[in-house]
C-alpha cells in the first residue's frame, strides 16, 4: 500500500513587525485588550512590494533542503492560498517559476482550513500513484486585504508561509499499526451558509474591482468574529474526533496537535472539548497572529526545529477558515 509521509518541513514570515501598541496608535484598542481575547503580541507583514510567493519560494527551498530534496525533482506542487499574489496566474506556478523548476502546481482556496484541505489533496495524489515528491505550501498575505481602521479584523492577521515536502512509501501495515507512518487519515467538511459571516466581498465576479468598491473598502476582509469563534470551537473539535475515529486512535494517543492558530481561547476550548492536555497544543500565535492557510505549517517547522517531533510521533492537524471549511488530518511522523 502507498502512504503519503511528510520528510521536509520551512518556513518564511516578513521581516517588518507590527506590535499591538503599533495597531493601538491608529485604532480605538490596547496591547492589553489583545492579548487577553486572542493570545496575539504582533504580527508580521509583508512589505509595499513583496508577495505571497516571495515568501513561499523561501519557505519551499527550506522544506527541499530539509528533505534532501532538489527543488528540480518535485514532481507537483500544491499550495493553500486566498490571497494569491494576482487573481490569475495562481500563485502555485508563480512559486514554480520563482524555484526555477517546471511541472504541475495549482492552488487550493480553504482560506483557514487549506492546509488541513491541501494535505488530504496531496494525499490523494500520492496514494493515487499520480505523483512521488509533491511540494505543498500554504502561503497567505492577509495584511494586504485587510481594513487597518476596522479594530475588530486588522488586530488578528498576519502574513507568512510554511511547506511541506509529501513523498510516496510503501507500506504494508493498517493505519492503526504503530509501525505506519505519514498522513493516516482526514476528515474534512464545509457549510457554505456561513460565506457572508468571514469574506472578501469585491474583487470577484459577484462585485468586480472598481472604483466604488475601492472607496466603499470592500476590498477588505469582513467577519462576524462572534459566529466563527463558536462555530470554531464546535467544529475543530468534532473534526479532530472523527479524523481519530476513523483509524481507532482515541484522544489520549495523540501526542501534539497542531491547531490553525485564530484565537487562544479556540484552541484552550478545543482542548477542553477534545479531552487533549492543552501542553500538547503548539501555539505560536502570539509571534504570528492568524496566517490562514500558513499558520499550521509555520507551526509544524517550529515544532521539529525545535525537536518536538520525532520519527514515530503522532500528531494531529485541524483548521477552520471562511466558508466555513474545516478539517482535520493525523499524521504519524
Ligand atoms: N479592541 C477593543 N475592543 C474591541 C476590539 C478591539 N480590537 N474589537 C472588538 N471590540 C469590542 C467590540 O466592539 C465589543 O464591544 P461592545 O460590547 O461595546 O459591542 C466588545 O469588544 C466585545 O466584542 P466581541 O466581538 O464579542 O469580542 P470577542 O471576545 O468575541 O473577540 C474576536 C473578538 C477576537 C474577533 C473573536 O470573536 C474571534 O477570535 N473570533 C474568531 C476569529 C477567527 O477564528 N477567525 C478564523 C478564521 S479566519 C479565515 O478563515 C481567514
Amino acid at each position: 500500500m502507498i502512504r503519503t509521509r511528510l520528510v521536509g518541513t520551512g518556513r518564511c514570515v516578513p521581516e517588518r513587525v507590527k506590535t499591538n501598541d503599533d495597531i493601538a496608535r491608529r485604532v480605538d484598542t490596547s496591547d492589553e485588550w489583545i492579548r487577553t481575547r486572542t493570545g496575539i503580541r504582533k504580527r508580521h507583514v509583508l512589505g509595499e512590494h513583496e508577495t505571497t510567493s516571495d515568501m513561499a519560494v523561501e519557505a519551499a527551498r527550506q522544506a527541499c533542503a530539509s528533505a534532501g530534496i532538489a527543488p528540480a525533482d518535485i514532481e507537483c506542487i500544491v499550495l493553500a492560498t486566498t490571497t494569491p499574489d494576482m487573481p490569475m496566474p495562481s500563485c502555485a506556478i508563480m512559486t514554480q517559476h520563482k524555484l526555477g523548476i517546471r511541472g504541475p502546481a495549482f492552488d487550493v482556496g480553504a482560506a483557514c482550513a487549506g492546509f488541513t484541505y491541501g494535505t488530504t489533496v496531496v494525499d490523494g495524489l500520492i496514494r493515487g500513484g499520480l505523483y512521488r515528491r509533491v511540494l505543498f505550501i500554504g502561503a497567505e498575505a492577509l495584511s494586504k486585504f485587510m481594513d487597518w481602521d476596522d479594530r475588530t479584523t486588522c488586530i488578528l492577521f498576519g502574513d507568512g508561509a510554511g511547506a511541506v515536502v509529501a513523498v510516496a512509501d510503501e507500506q504494508d501495515v493498517p493505519a492503526s499499526d504503530p509501525r505506519a507512518r505519514g498522513i493516516l487519515s482526514s476528515h474534512l467538511d464545509g457549510d457554505g451558509r456561513f460565506w457572508a459571516d468571514l469574506n472578501i466581498p469585491a474583487g470577484g465576479t459577484a462585485l468586480p474591482p472598481s472604483v466604488e468598491t475601492v472607496t466603499e473598502g470592500k476590498h477588505y476582509l469582513r467577519m462576524n468574529g462572534r459566529v466563527i469563534f463558536s462555530q470554531a470551537v464546535r467544529n475543530l473539535s468534532d473534526a479532530c474526533e472523527q479524523a481519530l475515529r476513523k483509524v481507532e486512535l482515541s484522544p489520549d494517543e495523540v501526542e501534539l496537535v497542531i491547531p490553525h492558530q485564530a484565537n487562544l481561547r479556540i484552541i484552550d476550548a478545543v482542548a477542553r472539548r477534545t479531552r487533549i492536555p492543552q501542553d500538547k497544543f503548539v501555539v505560536n500565535l502570539d509571534e504570528y497572529g492568524n496566517t490562514s492557510a500558513a499558520s499550521i505549517p509555520i507551526a509544524l517547522d517550529e515544532a521539529v526545529r525545535a525537536g518536538r517531533v520525532d520519527e514515530g510521533t503522532l500528531l494531529l492537524h485541524c483548521g477552520l477558515g471562511a466558508g466555513l471549511t474545516w478539517g482535520a488530518v493525523v499524521v504519524r511522523w
